[in-house]
Parts: structure tokens; sequence; C-alpha cells
């Protein structure tokens, strides 16, 4: 057994994770599900594993909610959402059904519970409708305040072959009419947009969607599966009109895929994604595949304004994990004496927070797997992060326009996920450190203010 297993991210102790879904406080509890299968392989007959949490950091596991055992969910409960609705839970999702002639069918499905434990299956509520392909799916349900009425987005491929949301409308949760496409076919939405999600944040509406387009690279035509988001409005006649059109990255690492927010009883827009993602080949090299289990989820960000768009922070209940705290306040100078400081570290389970002020440029080594390189006057960080397939350096070139004044960097074992100003930049990645790696150094010409805390176990 590898030393990989996360100590306070949800992952499968077994088998294959990909996104969250049905995120949801009920009756006090947080609950996640997500998309599990028991075998180590991408596409599959997936159930709906779950969890709880008081809290969002400590979690227990349940049984898992639902199995694909009907006609019309056969080979695969899909992605989807969750409501509270009179002392109900609503969960609402896709019957993905294979046919003999190896086409496909999907079902938009409902299941209910009344104690968060035992679901129970009401069949299809949504057939696919005219002007779309059976890649239609991952239905994402809200109540908008004003007219009290249930909104739904699904995930859909049109009959043109590119991507779009389909919107419905109800006024019960079982009866849903059809309103249309919302996005207008003018601009690229790839070949399919999966797990859309309408999100308010701060009474700014937000489109998210998982885009899916071909690309070409090096040469060869690839999958790139992105999600991105746009600042909108939606219309009277259900058209989510864009406002500037310039699309932005939920996060810029290379495992951050499927995002899905709620609100919780406190009007937090809390938000998961799933931390992987990628290429088949790329998914399948990862190590703990030999430990028989696969992925995990991000750790709960909150959504929040930002000057120009939204920000994510790491919620405030992650703090509980933190341990003894070492604190460091240093003048890192080019020009002789301090140049650099280390920290040494004893376990792989780490939170960083680091401020900087008259930063000209600083680099950051993570342990052995991950460096950020920071030049204020081009005011870029050029990330790496070690490979364990290729063994080479993975490279990205993040630019802060306003500057880095701030750097928030969880470790988990084997995962890093970093939060440049306060989540108005973030990068989500895996990484596969040596079990002997202990520092983490600072290097570079600035003022800096760091805390350095070792984090303790989030499962129960
Ligand atoms: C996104 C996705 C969804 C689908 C689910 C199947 O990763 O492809 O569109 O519902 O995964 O597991």
């Amino acid at each position: 057994m590898s030393n990989y297993k996360l100590d306070y991210h949800i992952a499968p102790t077994s088998g294959f994770m990909n996104d969250p879904n049905g995120l949801v406080q009920f009756k006090g509890k947080y609950h996640v599900f997500y998309q599990w299968l028991d075998r180590l392989q991408a596409q599959g007959p997936k159930s709906w594993g779950h969890v709880a949490s008081s809290d969002l950091v400590h979690w227990e596991s349940y049984e898992c909610a639902m199995h694909p055992d009907q006609w019309y969910d056969k080979d695969g409960c899909y992605s989807g959402s969750a409501i509270v609705h009179e002392d109900t839970l609503y969960l609402f999702y896709t019957g993905n059904v294979r046919t003999e002639s190896g086409g496909r069918e999907t079902y938009q499905c409902l299941a209910t519970s009344t104690d968060g434990e035992q679901f129970t299956k009401h069949g299809p509520i949504i057939h696919l409708p005219e002007g779309y392909t059976a890649h239609f799916r991952d239905p994402k349900v809200w109540k908008e305040p004003v007219s009290q009425q249930w909104w739904m987005v699904i995930g859909a491929q049109t009959q043109e072959l590119t991507g779009n949301v389909a919107l419905y409308r109800s006024e019960d949760l079982w009866n849903w009419t059809y309103q249309g496409n919302m996005l207008s076919s003018d601009r690229n939405w790839g070949y399919m947009c999966e797990c859309p999600d309408l999100v308010t944040v701060a009474e700014q509406q937000y489109m998210i969607v998982s885009r899916q387009e071909k690309i070409e690279r090096d040469g060869r035509q690839m999958d790139q599966c992105i999600p991105y988001y746009f600042a909108g409005q939606m219309q009277s006649d259900g058209q989510f009109h864009l406002y500037s059109g310039q699309e932005q990255q939920l996060d810029e690492g290379w495992d951050y895929y499927a995002p899905q927010s709620f609100v919780d009883e406190q009007g937090r827009v809390l938000s998961f994604a799933w931390m992987g993602g990628g290429e088949i080949d790329y998914q399948m090299s990862q190590p703990t595949v030999e430990d028989g289990w696969l992925h995990a989820l991000t750790i709960p960000r909150e959504l929040v304004a930002a000057p120009n768009g939204m920000k994510q922070r790491p919620v405030v209940e992650l703090q509980q994990l933190r341990q003894q705290e070492r604190s460091y306040e240093v003048v890192l100078t080019d020009e002789h004496e301090v140049s650099e400081v280390t920290c040494a570290v004893s376990s792989h389970v780490q939170e960083i927070l680091l401020e900087f002020d008259d930063a000209r440029h600083w680099e950051l080594l993570l342990l052995d797997g991950v460096q950020l390189h920071y030049v204020d006057e081009s005011k870029s960080i050029v990330l790496k992060r070690l490979n364990w397939w290729t063994g080479e350096w993975d490279e990205r070139v993040l630019i802060v326009p306003e500057g880095v004044q701030r750097l928030h960097v969880f470790i988990d074992r084997s995962s890093v996920e970093l939060f440049i100003n306060d989540g108005e930049k973030t990068a989500t990645m895996r990484v596969f450190f040596k079990t002997t790696a202990d520092t983490i150094r600072l290097s570079g010409c600035a003022n800096v203010k760091g805390k350095v805390w070792e984090l303790s176990k989030g499962e129960l």
C-alpha cells in the first residue's frame, strides 16, 4: 500500500470516482454523492457513492445511494443534483441506457428520501426532447427566489453536434416543461456541455459548463475538457445573456473537472469538483491504481464575489484541521544575506499561507513535486508539476494581473491545491511525491510573512 491515500479529501476506498453529485445540506448534514464504479475504469455503469458530514471536514461513509438496477438507468446512474423541499430530499440524475445496437438512450430521473439514507427511485421525469442527440445529461435544479419556481439545466449536444444547455421549468418538481436552449449558437460551446450549473454569487449570475471540444495538439486530434464560467443574466425567455463574452477558467491546474455548487443553510455558495479527469491513459497511469482506487474530490470551496468575477476560497471549517502553527517573517534579498527560507515538514499533509510585500520575484518548491516561479514584472507564475508518468515537469503559466499578494496552499499526500489572492485564481493537481521529500523552500526577493500548519485527518 502506498502513502498516497488522502487524509482530508473525499476519495473512494476502492474503485473509480468521478463527478461530485447531489450536493446538499439536508436536516443539518452536508451530503455529498459522487460518481462511483467498483472497477478501475472511466466508463461504465456508475452508482452514486455517498458520504455525509456535519462540518464539511469529517466525513462518514454511507451505502451507495443508487445503483444502476432499473431499465431506465441500467448502464449508469449518471451525474445530477439535489434539492430539499418540504423535508424531502429530491435527487435528479441521468439514467444512462445502452441499446443492443450500440446506441445510447438518456432519461432524466427522480429519486427521493426522507432520511437521507434510503432512496426511492421514481423513474424518468424527462424524456429526450427533439433537437438533441442522446448526449443529454447532468440535471441541475434550483429554486428561483422571486417566482418560487423550480428550474433545471441539462447539459446537451444539439443535433448539429454543438454543446448547449437545455432549460426546464416546474411548479412541483415532478412535472417539467421544456423551455429551449439557453446558450446562443454564435460562440464556441464545443461538441458537448457537461455538468451545467447556474450559480448566483453576490447577486450576479454565472453559467458554469464543463466544455468538451476537439483540439489539435502536437499534430494530433484530442479531446479537451475544461470547466468555464460566464457572467450574464437569464432572460425571461430563458436565454442566458452573456455580459462580457469572455470565458473564465474556474481552475488552471491539471486535475479539476465537473464542479458543482450548492447553497448551504447559512446561504453560502459552496462547491466541490472532481479532482481528476484528462485522457484515459493519463488517468490510469496514476500510482493509486495499484492500490485499487482512483481519484478524489477537491476540498470544499466557497464561491464569493471578486473584482472581475468570482473567486473560490477554502471553507473556513478546514481550519479545524490545523495542528501546531509555525510562522515566519523574512526579508528575502538577492543582494546578499538571506535569499531563502526552508521549512522541514514531517508529513505530506500541510497547509501553507504566504503573504508577499514588495516582491520582485520568488520561487517556491513544495516537497519534490511542485514548483512556482513568480516574476512581478510580468505578473506571471510559471507553475511546474512533476509528472509521475512522463518523469518530466509539466508546465503552465498563470497570469495574475494585480500581482500575487497571497498564496494559500493545501497539500494532502498526493494532491496540491493552490489559491492565489484568496482564490481569484486556483490550480488543482495530483502529485505523487517521493516519500522521503520533506522540505518546503522559498527563495527570491520579497518581504514575506508565512504560516505553516500540519493538518490532522479529516475522515471519521
Ligand atoms: C462528466 C460526466 C458526466 C456524466 C458522468 C458519467 O465527467 O461525463 O457528463 O454524467 O461523467 O460518469
